[in-house]
């Protein structure tokens, strides 16, 4: 790695964060990660389908390595995530072969296996993970109430969330925890989310933040709407992270690169200097940014939402800093 350069961490006013997929053979990422960040999330280990894949019986191996990693290194650590819709097992939502209902019965075993799901995976990290994303997108602007249609949300309404904040705050009343979610920088998202905190916070559920995704692209024209959804939450006296920044170099689901144009990763540094001067401006308000990944070479969006080459991240496949780095780094 480049050791010779500016540590990005040092050159923001919040704890800047990434996530690392693999939790073994950290090596030289672990050197970049160490270097340039000073908080790392899990991108897949604390996912229920990674630490509860059959009932009652829990795996611990992957967030023990990187909890272990983080507080030798003196990273802070952010737990992702306690209830989702995605990455999921089946088993949660069944009986058996039979699909639960929102029944009493049901909703009860639900929130049940919510319940000690959250008491373990939060008890087994007490003291060590220091903020939480407890609900994952939970929102769908396009409902009338604003809310997605999980099994979670369809067999237990609102309870879920509810339950889920309240657990984890007994667990580890010292944690802070965080709502998360998708596109809040579109207007519509922005509102229904608020909404949500908004009447949540009023039942008294301890909410402590906001995290918003961030997952971009290079079009997207993001600095106004971002400072946008910043403020407007700030009118609920909460915290704000910026959870899973990552910059996509396409517009669309379909495009696709053998090579990316220089002028293209230009473009994306540019989109990165942007974005940072509205977190610097809004820093009394966010206490954290992290990017969805440390290099080019391991990103989700080589995947999502087709197989395709799209660098998204500050360092490339080689570990070496991209203009997206500069834009960072060097604002000017
Ligand atoms: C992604 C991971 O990065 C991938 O490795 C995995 O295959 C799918 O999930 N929103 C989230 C993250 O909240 O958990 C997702 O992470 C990316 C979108």
């Amino acid at each position: 790695i480049q050791t010779d350069i500016p540590s990005v961490k040092d050159t923001v006013p919040f704890t800047l964060g990434t996530t690392v997929a693999r939790a073994t053979t950290l090596g030289e990422h672990g050197q970049l990660l160490t270097k340039h960040f000073e908080s790392v999330t899990p991108g897949n280990a604390l996912k229920w389908d990674a630490t509860e894949p059959t009932e009652g019986q829990f795996v611990f191996t992957d967030p023990d390595y990187l909890v272990d990693y983080a507080q030798q290194n003196g990273l802070e650590f952010r737990g992702h995530t306690l209830a989702w819709h995605s990455q999921t097992p089946d088993w949660v939502f069944k009986d058996g072969d039979r699909a639960l209902t929102s029944s009493p019965e049901d909703k009860a075993l639900l929130l049940s296996r919510l319940e000690n799901h959250i008491r373990t995976v939060v008890g087994r990290y007490k003291g060590k993970i220091k903020v939480w994303d407890v609900v994952n997108e939970v929102v769908d602007e396009n409902q009338p109430d604003g809310m997605r249609r999980s099994p979670w949300f369809q067999i237990t309404g609102y309870d879920f969330i509810r339950t889920a904040f309240r657990v984890a705050h007994e667990v580890d009343p010292a944690a802070k925890l965080v709502i998360n979610d998708y596109n809040t920088e579109f207007p519509r998202k922005r509102v229904a989310l608020f909404n949500l905190v908004k009447k949540l916070k009023a039942e008294g559920v301890p909410i402590h933040a906001v995290g918003h995704q961030l997952h971009m692209n290079i079009e997207q024209a993001p600095t106004a709407e971002v400072e946008k959804t910043i403020e407007y939450f700030a009118a609920l006296g909460l915290d704000q992270q910026i959870t899973e920044l990552d910059i996509s170099v396409y517009t669309d689901f379909v495009s696709s690169y053998t090579t990316v144009p220089a002028e293209v990763l230009a473009l994306q540094g540019y989109r990165y200097k942007e974005l940072f001067d509205v977190f610097r401006r809004q820093a009394s308000r966010l206490s954290s940014v992290t990017i969805w990944g440390l290099a080019d070479d391991s990103t989700w969006l080589s995947t999502f939402p087709i197989t395709r080459l799209n660098p998204p991240l500050l360092f490339d496949d080689e570990l070496q800093a991209k203009p997206a780095y500069w834009g960072v780094v060097d604002p000017a």
